[in-house]
């Protein structure tokens, strides 16, 4: 994430009935079509591809953190290349906090869930933005949670770590999702959690004076007494991983009954267009590797697309297909519909048009402007890409 994202001038597109942006100057949240901009000195900067230990925006961890995740002349974690290239952490916490206020308000949101959390950065992110905040994560692709812990969390400390609980799951069974936990940072004393090897003292979880239940490793998330939630999300698309109508309003029941009775809200994403209906290839240039969003297939009678996401690192080195993705690609009235369904009170549409995938030089080159903001909008004709953000809410 760039700090151009910062930059807002008055929405172009206002005076087409749609209501102007009411967010101030944010970074955008993440997204892995809506890419993070180069920095000035990205495109100023050597366009060698040697790989280097740089950070290539600020999006995620702070620059300093990223160095020496990465030596020279080895190959990056497929995880650190899509942290780098795909998420913006800051940007989604600035939007989830405003969503927040603006549809629930009259506390500061110190809860979030994040669904399909992949490496959780996410939620790392959170809990440094503020001492009293905690996090929950909830995937069931372990790898990821792992890796999380060893190069996320490891860098926010013993505090933060006692305010993150991980779950390895399913969101279509959150309560049988079980407790990870990583063995070296469990040895720092004081930590709000036992390792493997005490977890025989302990019979799943006992209450403690701190945000979460004290619990062992391999507790399910039932058994950990959670605080209700002030916000969930579910990014870059996860929601499109569920291809069945009744799994999708499945997951938004838990959704909605994990959050806090004093209300909250559910926050996913999506992204559409008629370049999403189609074969597509869009790349973006970092100084030490490059991104490439590919579209393999897309079927228009049961909407479902292969995405890959692929790196080269240097001018030889490729990840083909480090990340796979097969989606349903949701449309927003199918959407809103499964949200009502699943109790949400008002569901709110934030759109964002994007570049043309199309016009010259974004196939080699696709570079998202960061100057057009998120509106909330009742309307929106059709368009080559655009990217949305769809907030459910539960006043109860
Ligand atoms: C597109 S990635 C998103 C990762 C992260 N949320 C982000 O913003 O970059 C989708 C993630 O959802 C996870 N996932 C897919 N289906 C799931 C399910 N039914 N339950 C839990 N996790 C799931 C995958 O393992 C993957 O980590």
């Amino acid at each position: 994430m760039g700090k151009s994202g910062k930059k807002t001038k008055e929405s172009h597109r206002q005076g087409r009935g749609r209501r102007g942006s009411e967010l101030g100057d944010d970074d955008l949240p993440s997204s892995a079509y809506d890419a993070p901009p180069r920095r000035q000195e990205d495109s100023d900067g050597d366009d060698s591809d040697e790989a280097t230990a740089e950070g290539e925006h600020d999006g995620g961890a702070e620059e300093g953190d990223l160095q020496g995740q990465w030596q020279v002349g080895s190959m990056p974690s497929k995880f650190h290349l899509y942290q780098l290239s795909v998420q913006s952490p800051k940007g989604d916490i600035s939007y989830l906090q405003k969503f927040f206020l603006m549809y629930v308000g009259g506390r500061v949101p110190l809860h979030l869930q994040e669904d399909f959390c992949g490496t959780a950065l996410l939620s790392t992110e959170w809990l440094r933005t503020d001492t009293r905040r905690t996090a929950v994560g909830l995937d069931f692709d372990r790898e990821s949670l792992e890796w999380c812990l060893e190069n996320n969390l490891s860098k926010i400390g013993a505090d933060g770590y006692s305010r993150l609980l991980l779950f390895d799951g399913n969101v279509l069974q959150p309560n049988e999702s079980r407790l990870v936990k990583q063995k070296i940072s469990d040895l720092v004393q004081g930590l709000n959690f036992t390792s493997d090897d005490d977890s025989t003292e302990m019979n799943s979880c006992e209450q403690s004076d701190s945000s979460f239940t004290k619990c062992a490793a391999n507790s399910t998330m039932s058994d950990a007494v959670l605080p209700g939630r002030d916000i969930i999300c579910a990014f870059n698309y996860s929601c499109c991983c569920l291809h069945k109508r009744k799994d999708l309003v499945l997951y938004f029941r838990h959704a909605f009954n994990a959050l806090s009775k004093r209300g909250g809200i559910f926050v996913m994403d999506v992204y559409g267009g008629t370049s999403s209906e189609c074969k597509l290839r869009l790349q973006r240039r970092f100084p030490s590797f490059t991104y490439f969003w590919e579209q393999e297939e897309f079927d228009i009678i049961t909407r479902e697309t292969r995405i890959s996401l692929h790196f080269q690192v240097g001018k030889k080195q490729m990840i083909r297909h480090a990340f796979t993705y097969h989606w349903r690609l949701w449309s927003i009235p199918e959407i809103k519909d499964c949200l009502e369904e699943a109790g949400f009170k008002s569901i709110h549409v934030w759109i964002r048009e994007m570049p043309d995938t199309k016009s010259s030089g974004n196939a080699k080159e696709y570079t998202a402007d960061r100057d057009v903001k998120y509106e909330e909008l009742q309307r929106f004709n059709q368009a080559d890409a655009w990217n949305a953000y769809i907030v459910g809410v539960a006043n109860m």
